[in-house]
């Protein structure tokens, strides 16, 4: 069965354009899609339609509005990021019912969560639908490429971070050097043969961005399709817009263009002494939109 949220042709598109070339579109997207377009094809859409990056981002970024999750606002934001290996990720705002509102990650966070959960190092653009809000512009602020990043909106006006956040508040006021999509890893030990979805769910807490409180939390989901998605734990230097790990594995699910309804185990693994355990906000994420238990295992620091 194809559990794809994305059974929309992109006949019925209110761009002009996405809706011209359905047929194009609709291939790109079908199932497998992975929640980004891969350099290759980033290059051959430039050079098919004679686009300059930026004119490409601008095109397609209706497409990313397709994958929001809005059952709350109805409303609709869809998001691109341009990393430096040429691939283009996708974002959407996505909220769950049943849950406060804080746990809603904007189409920006989604996007750049995105590019994060697929190693990506360098991000240089992220193109939006909305004019980025308050929250969005300080997530945006923790970026390695904060001061360079190029923000462009739907009608083309392109601008730096700076412009929408003067004077910023970041990393370096907290003595933090290094920035999100720096290589960040904790080697973490544990005591038990790890299934799959355990050793998805350990490497993630390897990799959690957590600078201010050193916390170590990683999550994976199955879907019933045995799809798995993994989320890492990210901090910011403004504590609230930072993101749980079980959030971030809904964000990766989600821009697949997959139904989180459709889970059936959800795991977290998180450092033993993690200051700021994220399990039971993890727990209150799934249960919000579905009965599966979340199994936690512990892991250990090695220094
Ligand atoms: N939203 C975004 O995704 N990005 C923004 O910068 C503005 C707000 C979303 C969050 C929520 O799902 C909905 O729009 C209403 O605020
Ligand atoms: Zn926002």
């Amino acid at each position: 069965m194809n559990t794809s949220n994305y059974n929309r042709s992109f006949k019925e598109s209110d761009s002009e354009f996405l809706s011209k070339h359905y047929k194009l579109f609709d291939e790109i997207f079908s199932d497998p899609f992975e929640g980004f377009l891969d350099a290759d094809i980033v290059e051959q859409l430039k050079d098919n339609f004679s686009f300059s990056t930026k004119e490409l981002l601008v095109q397609i970024l209706p497409a990313a509005e397709h994958f929001v999750r809005a059952p709350i606002s109805n409303f609709r934001v869809g998001s691109l990021v341009y990393a430096d290996s040429g691939n283009v990720y996708f974002g959407a705002n996505i909220e769950l019912e049943n849950c406060p509102l804080h746990t809603t990650i904007h189409s920006e966070q989604s996007a750049i969560i995105n590019a994060m959960l697929h190693k990506e190092r360098k991000l240089t653009a992220l193109a939006t639908t909305v004019t980025p809000c308050g929250h969005c512009r300080q997530f945006i602020n923790e970026l390695n490429t904060a001061d360079d990043i190029r923000i462009i909106l739907c009608n083309g006006d392109e601008t730096n971070l700076d412009d929408f956040l003067p004077n910023r508040f970041g990393p370096k006021n907290l003595g933090n050097n290094k920035m999100l999509m720096d290589k960040y890893y904790q080697e973490l030990e544990i005591d038990f043969v790890p299934s799959l979805l355990e050793s998805e769910a350990l490497e993630q807490a390897k990799l959690s961005y957590s600078p201010y409180t050193y916390t170590f939390s990683g999550a994976a989901i199955k879907l019933k399709n045995g799809e798995i998605f993994q989320g890492t734990y990210i901090e910011n230097a403004a504590f609230n817009p930072s993101v749980n790990p079980m959030n971030a594995a809904i964000v990766n699910c989600v821009m697949s263009g997959k139904d989180i309804k459709d889970i059936t185990e959800a795991v977290l693994i998180e450092d033993e002494e993690a200051p700021n355990s994220q399990i039971e906000f993890s727990r209150i994420i799934i249960n919000s939109f579905s009965d599966v238990k979340l199994q936690v295992k512990n892991a250990v620091k090695v220094d």
